[in-house]
């Protein structure tokens, strides 16, 4: 999950990591009230929105006094960066930049450890400079098991050039960002820009904070952190039913179980549709081992309450949960919706029982639902029926 700058910027402040004051707003009043918090003087007006490059977007701007801040505020609020709708801005106290800097801790799959990079030209265009050049972006390892401590903080700081002086200080700044990102088990810290004030502070004017997920249990004060504002309707009721759902731009709802069956399925219906003028999947849903009557029936209801679905494919493959339950399930499920199904449903079963589960979907006989016998059959019907 991505954390909003105003977020990071809370959790650095727990942590000890230097930041200024800052004041969320969602309407220019508060916009108006949050400069006035901060003491009336020159604030940063920063567009809140999950993706890099709002300075360049028209999305931070300088404000010298509240008006002027609920003015720019006014500006950002609702602008759309990159697809992106501002609901909120955050109201930065203004720092007197002598340089900026960059620092970042992430998660390095491919060699199954951490890597911090640093560099003394942080700013707006890092990505830039990564690419052109790379000797100016300090990259480090770190062994997960001992972290940043003294000598790895003196070693990034050594790699990335920064002057004697200032070592002392940033090193300090590296272990606190390295404490935010063990203790709240994240998979990225980010400051861009790192700078330093012209009265010689270290500040974290810009933070991503990226947490990971799979370490939720260990931290119950995350979950409101999530933004339900941006948040898909139907992905947030799926969660909500605790199913694996990913809305999709197309018209084939699709329901299977097993990631793998249900990755496989989405690419069979894409290239099947080809042939219906670009029919799409609709969504990715996998309903895991237990295909129940319940969450058969919970599934089909998120798939068909999306207005662009026209037709659903159910691929399931009969395994611990063998096909004559699936196909009941079905049944019961299309029981259980009544008059709320309308749309064609296209069954491919295969797997443990299969003849069973096909003869009680053919004795239920219901007029909506087509059976398939292998999955590309299945796949193609299905873009058809969408189509129609
Ligand atoms: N509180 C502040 N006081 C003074 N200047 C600031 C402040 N916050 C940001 N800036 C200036 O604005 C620039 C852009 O800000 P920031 O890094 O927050 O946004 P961005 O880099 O455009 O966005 P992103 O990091 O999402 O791509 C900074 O490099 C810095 O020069
Ligand atoms: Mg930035």
């Amino acid at each position: 999950m991505d954390l909003f700058e105003y977020q990071a910027r809370d959790i650095f402040e727990k942590h000890g990591v230097p930041v200024l004051g800052g004041v969320v707003a969602s309407t220019v009043e508060e916009a108006r009230a949050g400069a006035e918090q901060l003491g009336g003087g020159t604030v940063v007006v920063k567009a809140q929105v999950k993706t890099g490059g709002r300075g360049k977007a028209g999305g931070v701007k300088l404000a010298h006094s509240p008006e002027e801040a609920a003015e720019r505020a006014g500006e950002i609020l609702g602008m759309d960066i990159k697809g992106h709708t501002v609901h909120k801005v955050m109201i930065a106290a203004g720092a007197k930049i002598a340089e900026e800097y960059y620092f970042s801790v992430l998660l390095d799959r491919a060699e199954r450890r951490y890597l911090a990079m640093a560099s003394v030209e942080g700013g707006m265009e890092i990505e830039q400079l990564a690419v052109e050049r790379p000797e100016a972006l300090a990259k480090v390892a770190i062994d997960p098991l001992v972290g940043i401590d003294e000598a790895k903080a003196a070693e990034i700081a050594d790699a990335a050039g920064f002057p004697d002086e200032l070592k002392p200080l940033v090193q300090d700044v590296f272990r606190k960002l390295w404490t935010v990102y063990k203790d709240e088990d994240a998979t990225l810290v980010e400051v861009n820009p790192l700078v330093r004030t012209e009265d010689g502070q270290i500040v974290a004017l810009d933070g991503k904070i990226t947490l990971d997920e799979n370490a939720g249990f260990r931290h119950p004060d995350h979950a409101e952190l999530e933004d339900a504002l941006s948040a898909d309707p139907l992905e947030a009721r799926a969660k909500a039913k605790d199913l694996n759902y990913v809305k999709l731009d197309g018209s084939v709802g699709i329901i299977g179980n097993g990631a793998g069956l249900v990755m496989s399925t989405l690419d069979v219906v894409a290239y099947a549709g080809e042939r219906f003028g670009g029919v799409k999947p609709a969504n990715f849903l996998d309903i895991g081992g237990g295909a129940s009557a319940e969450v058969m029936a919970n599934g089909l209801d998120i798939i068909l309450s999306d207005p662009q679905v026209k037709a659903v494919f159910v691929n399931v493959f009969g395994g611990i949960t063998a096909c004559d339950a699936v196909a009941n399930g079905i049944v019961k499920a299309l029981e259980l919706l009544g008059d709320k199904e309308t749309k064609p449903l296209v069954v491919r079963l295969d797997g443990n029982n299969v003849a069973e589960g096909r003869a009680i979907l053919r004795e239920a006989n219901h007029p909506l639902v087509t059976l398939a016998d292998t999955m590309d059959g299945g796949a193609a019907k299905a873009a058809e029926l969408a189509d129609a």
